[in-house]
């Protein structure tokens, strides 16, 4: 299969565009496209066939259910029920945005798009490209993250070319995304409604809205967590994308102490032969001595964190680099996130200095 690499352009390209990948998803075909989280790989999510075909090309096992995407808010009532007051609250204040929500579903949406299970992930994209081809194609789209199972998110579109080329129809061009890192997935069946995934929209930030608790997943918040119990969302029980290199995370009250310690294992894995990386922070950058240093973005802000986090992955696999070290992040509320993805991809391995 040729796989078509399209940069939306000018309103007229850009309308052509958008009905051949309207066809191509009537047709049961995969088209990837941009995210303000990560890049989808999506499909018709009613069509059981078509589902079918995302898992193929991922190489993803076939219980892990998919997130059905919309572009308007009367298309929940026609994929789920018995949506509770707050659930609609919580849609209502982050809808388009970077959260998903789990609810009951309803007949229609197949159990080859939900892993089996009688729940439905639902989510509105605030990303442009992303709304205009769910409302031109007026499809509810199913689109996992568009990468091969096991390596991390695609953050551009050139990534998705590097796992999915020849493998599916079309990828939409539309640049670098924001946020960098999965939609937060809460589930809003339970009475106290749970955070089954991190991600940009935090606890605290539903909290405030719904004016109850909002529960965590035991199982997300540590290694002895989903060793023990089984996380909720069948994708987080998966070992996760772990770089070819060996990651270690330093962490540490003091900066100069964290710095000083890296600098120090970088210099015995360089004596002893290895290619070594540093992921290190706008901020610190230029306090290290050797090895590939790269910035992940900078502590100021940390949606530029996110945002570097899986492409400076890709580039140290890439690099064939042995050994990296990243420098550690707050857990507080975002935090929580992208420190959740990096501990996933170090193994959860942490040096405390
Ligand atoms: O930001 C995102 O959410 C991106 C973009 C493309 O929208 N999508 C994404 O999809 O991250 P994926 O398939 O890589 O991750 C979906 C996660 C998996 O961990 C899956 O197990 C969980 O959502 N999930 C889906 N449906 C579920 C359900 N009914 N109950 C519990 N977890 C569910
Ligand atoms: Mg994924």
């Amino acid at each position: 299969m040729q796989t078509k690499l399209v940069v939306l352009e000018n309103q007229e390209q850009k309308k052509t565009v958008l009905q051949e990948a309207t066809q191509i998803l009537q047709e049961g075909g995969l088209v990837a496209f941009p995210t303000e989280t990560v890049y989808g790989l999506g499909a018709d999510g009613l069509n059981s066939e078509a589902a079918a075909k995302i898992y193929a090309a991922k190489g993803r096992p076939s219980d892990n259910p998919l997130i059905l995407h919309i572009a308007d808010f009367e298309t929940v009532n026609t994929l789920a029920e018995g949506i509770s007051e707050d659930a609609w609250k919580v849609m209502e204040t982050f809808w388009p945005g970077p959260l998903t929500i789990i609810l009951k579903k309803k007949e229609i949406v197949p159990y080859g798009t939900t892993g089996g299970l009688d729940t439905v992930a639902i989510r509105m994209p605030s990303h442009p490209v992303a709304r205009e081809l769910i409302r031109v194609s007026k499809i509810a789209i199913a689109a996992p993250s568009a990468n091969t199972s096991g390596r991390p998110s695609p953050t551009t579109a050139q990534h998705v070319m590097q796992d999915l080329d020849g493998k599916i129809e079309m990828i939409l061009d539309g640049g670098k995304v924001g946020i960098g890192i999965e939609s937060t997935i809460v589930d809003m069946t339970r009475e106290e409604p749970m955070i089954l995934r991190p991600g940009y929209v935090t606890k605290p930030m539903l909290e405030e809205v719904i004016g109850k608790k909002v529960a965590i997943d035991p199982a997300i918040l540590s290694k002895e967590g989903m060793e023990g119990i089984r996380p909720k969302a069948p994708g987080m029980k998966y070992k996760h994308y772990a770089p070819k290199g060996d990651l270690s995370i330093v962490t540490g009250e003091q900066m100069e102490k964290v710095i000083e310690k890296i600098n120090e294992l970088v210099e015995e894995k360089i004596k002893e032969g290895y290619k070594v990386g540093i992921i290190a922070t706008d901020e610190t950058i230029k306090q290290y001595k050797n090895g590939t240093v790269k910035s992940i973005g900078s502590r100021a802000d940390e949606v530029s964190i996110s945002g570097g986090l899986y492409s400076i992955l890709r580039e140290f696999d890439d690099e064939e680099i042995d050994f990296i070290y990243s420098e550690g992040f707050e857990q507080d509320d975002f935090g929580q996130a992208i420190m959740n993805r990096l501990l996933k991809a170090a193994g959860y391995t942490m040096i405390k200095v």
